[in-house]
């Protein structure tokens, strides 16, 4: 499969437009930090390393055409920094790439400006390229949870394009079906967004991987009757005890996995464990227009002048999790301890 959630021209950053698939691929370009905010904002982009290498382009854009004094140079960095962590508050891969390439930037100040917007150019091409990879590697290490024939259910989109390629916990799917025969997907759609409906169907079916559709409140059914033999999903921030934070319906899919003795996987970079965050209660979990509820594909569907929730996330707490799946090899309980030993040699 080709599509590509984004990709960076040397000048403008290039970025399809989720909103309208899967009818329509449509390529946004963001040419500054304002234009990337925005896509961010607006979710044209979304999913936790996506958004995360975005803006780490997105702090390219923001001072490439910079003028002015080295001081001036770093405050301005500062500034989009904050400007571009400010467009959604989950996903911590979003803070994590801004502060890398900061970082990064500050660690070469003794050269000239040329060279230090060269330097953050290379540092996010670098966290793209990274991201693949990481991917790659949290596929294989997810695909030895799972087995010949087995069924695997999933809720929103973790794939190509909520990463830079491959996915988190879709690449568990797909590295099991590319390694062992009879494996079979059953997406979620995830309301009120319809990551699963519109984006994870799209990439399965692309991919030939089998599978079925289903709402959200059929997981539970489907999973007493035994036709689920694991459930893996994706991570916008994991705190140092392991609990995470995922898209909405994810604790809902945790405890259902509990009940019923089948396991409950997390996949996710190393980046998205948050090290200054100790328990999920401390995650910021972003809060979106309550007309993403009352409305479905831009339609009405709820009465006028009601009162609506609309959680774009929730918390799992690690003691529903059997694992985290990494590039750098599977978590276990206790999970304050493999975490811990993980973040000290990454
Ligand atoms: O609101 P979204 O679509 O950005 O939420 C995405 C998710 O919750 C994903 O499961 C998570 O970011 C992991 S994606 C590899």
């Amino acid at each position: 499969m080709n599509i590509r959630s984004l990709k960076f021209d040397g000048k403008a950053l290039h970025i399809v437009d989720q909103r309208c698939l899967p009818f329509d691929v449509i390529d946004v370009i963001c040419s500054n930090e304002q234009e990337v905010w925005e896509a961010i904002k607006l979710m044209k982009i979304r999913g936790a390393p996506a958004i995360g290498v975005a803006a780490a382009y997105g702090m390219n854009l923001g001072v490439k055409d910079f003028s002015g004094n080295k001081e001036e140079f770093f405050k301005k960095l500062k500034e989009v920094k904050d400007y571009l962590n400010s467009a959604r508050p989950t996903a911590v891969n979003l803070k994590w790439a801004t502060q890398r390439i900061f970082s990064y930037a500050r660690k070469h100040a003794e050269q000239s400006l040329d060279e230090i917007k060269q330097e953050i150019l290379v540092e996010a091409q670098r966290i793209e390229e990274e991201d693949i990879d990481t991917n790659f590697r949290i596929g294989e290490f997810g695909s030895a949870l799972f087995k010949e024939n087995d069924t695997i259910m999933t809720i929103c989109n973790s794939g190509a394009l909520a990463t830079a390629g491959y996915g988190t916990a879709f690449g568990v799917i797909r590295r099991s079906f590319e390694k062992y025969t009879g494996i079979k997907a059953i997406a979620l759609e995830t309301r009120p967004y319809l990551q699963g409906a519109r984006l994870t169907a799209f990439e399965l079916k692309e991919l030939g991987i089998p599978f079925h559709l289903i709402t959200d409140n059929m997981a539970g059914f489907i999973v007493s009757k035994g036709l689920v033999n694991g459930i893996v999903v994706g991570a916008d921030r994991i705190a140092t005890n392991g609990d995470t934070a995922n898209k909405v319906g994810t604790y809902t899919l945790a405890v259902l996995a509990n009940y019923h003795k089948i396991p409950f996987y997390v996949a996710a970079p190393i980046s998205t464990i948050d090290p200054h965050i100790e328990s999920g209660n401390d995650i910021p979990i972003e809060e979106r227009d309550p007309e993403e509820v009352t409305h479905c594909g831009g339609k009405r569907i709820a009465p006028e002048g009601i009162k609506v929730y609309n959680p774009s996330f929730d918390l799992t707490p690690n003691v529903l999790i059997n694992a985290i799946i990494t590039e750098k090899g599977i978590l276990r309980q206790p999970f304050k301890e493999s975490i811990k030993e993980i973040l000290k040699n990454n």
